[in-house]
């Protein structure tokens, strides 16, 4: 994927964004990321270029294409609901901050449709997900297996390998090949097989502009 590509696939959330709405919300709402969190604003932008990767390989449609890149893009925008104390902590979250981080995505779906837009709450429903897990443990409704939405299980995947291979104030980055089998060994316990095995495909074919 070139820059042009990162270029025209932006553009094309933001007339997205400008059909359903009508003005540049997603700027607004990175601009107020950035300013609260610039890691989390960074980050979401390497999902959304490595999860339409993702999306492609799958064959998803043009409709779910959409989707896709909407929730990538905003997955973590629930964060701006967290206090600093918990989402800008450097070091390990103690029982009860990790329970406050863990409303971020009940945060961001609510967010999302409080705008009362029909594409805009298929979005808020692959955000509220994101963070389940294939085997049932993860939350917030701890749903399993194919009971989470196909965009939420791609999302999970990218979030986490974009987490463990970039820079964090608190540890370096972990190798790519590394952070591959940490997630391989994650398939069908936190993580989709399909979507894993996907990851894994484009790893070995080449990776998105920011990702390289
Ligand atoms: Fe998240």
């Amino acid at each position: 994927m070139t820059k042009d590509n990162d270029i025209q696939n932006y553009q094309r959330r933001l007339s997205l964004l400008e059909s359903h709405i009508g003005f540049k919300l997603e700027t607004f709402l990175q601009h107020a990321l950035k300013a609260r969190d610039s890691y989390t604003q960074e980050h979401s932008d390497r999902v959304v270029a490595l999860a339409e990767v993702m999306g492609n390989r799958l064959n998803l449609g043009d409709h779910d294409m959409d989707v896709l890149s909407l929730a990538a893009g905003f997955h973590d925008i629930g964060k701006l609901g967290i206090p600093d104390h918990i989402l800008l902590k450097p070091d390990n979250l103690s029982g009860e901050e990790y329970e406050g981080i863990k409303k971020h995505p009940i945060i961001g779906a609510s967010m999302l449709r409080s705008l009362g837009d029909p594409l805009l709450d298929e979005v808020a429903v692959c955000v509220l997900h994101h963070h389940e897990h294939w085997d049932g443990t993860g939350y917030p409704d701890g749903l399993k297996g194919e009971q989470i939405p196909i965009i939420s299980r791609i999302i999970a995947v990218v979030d986490a390998f974009d987490a463990m291979t970039t820079t964090r104030n608190y540890r370096k980055p972990l190798e790519r090949n590394t952070a591959l089998e940490m997630i391989k060994s994650e398939r069908e316990k936190q993580f989709c097989p399909d979507a894993v095995q996907t990851l894994l495909e484009v790893c070995r074919d080449g990776m998105p502009p920011y990702h390289r």
